[in-house]
């Protein structure tokens, strides 16, 4: 059987985290091997890149050593954990990818996305996942979500203006419109359950 590599892409608090521990849940029960990931991170290298990209002070990095920080997770995330997990028949679901530097610093941080896709040709030869979910909220509702969650925590991408994360949230409707083959769009309003199903609907023809 063929291993998977599967993406959950959107902007704050729209609920990737409940979503993927169900949806990990349900690629056990089909009986196929899981492994859980996220990004910046999933590797050690990359859990440390994580947190240099994570914490401190705003101005910590400029956008072009920030978008280079997480080519480089990325890269590493890639070449010792997805590829080989995958090649090994199982199925990779990571807690975002590529689209989220594509949409947060390509298109929202102003660096453009043919830079960010350059990054990704040479730090991880373009690796792509089979099927990116993106979960889409109002905005209001993700903003209300966002605030019960983080209060005055937010880490230091989470934390730009509201202005930002718009533009985060219009950029990954445009990728999913321009390519359809790879993405399927997803209401994440509702019950958690109700989501859920929404996400094996799209990914089950994934499993034959
Ligand atoms: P998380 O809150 O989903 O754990 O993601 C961490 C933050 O990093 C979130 O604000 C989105 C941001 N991010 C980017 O800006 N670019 C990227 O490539 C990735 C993977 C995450």
């Amino acid at each position: 059987m063929r291993g998977r590599f599967i993406s959950i892409e959107g902007g704050e608090a729209v609920g990737k985290s409940t979503q993927i521990r169900l949806l990990a849940e349900w690629v056990k029960r089909q009986g196929r091997e899981i492994t859980l990931t996220r990004e910046p991170g999933g590797t050690d290298s990359a859990e440390a890149i994580r947190k240099l990209l994570l914490e401190g002070g705003a101005d910590r990095w400029n956008a072009r050593s920030e978008a280079l920080l997480f080519a480089a997770a990325r890269a590493d995330h890639v070449a010792r954990l997805i590829r080989p997990a995958v090649e090994a028949g199982g199925w990779v679901i990571s807690d975002r990818f590529v689209d989220s530097s594509r949409a947060y610093q390509g298109v929202a941080g102003g660096l453009g996305d043919e830079a960010i896709l350059a990054l990704h040709r040479f730090g991880s030869e373009g690796y792509l996942p089979d099927r990116t979910i993106l979960l889409e909220l109002p905005a209001d509702e993700a903003a209300r979500r966002a605030t019960a969650r983080d209060g005055a925590n937010s880490d230091r991408i989470g934390g730009r203006d509201a202005e930002y994360h718009a533009r985060v949230v219009a950029a990954f409707r445009a990728f999913a419109e321009a390519e359809p083959e790879r993405f399927r769009t997803i209401d994440a309003s509702g019950s958690p359950d109700h989501v859920h199903a929404r996400i094996v609907t799209a990914l089950q023809p994934l499993m034959a």
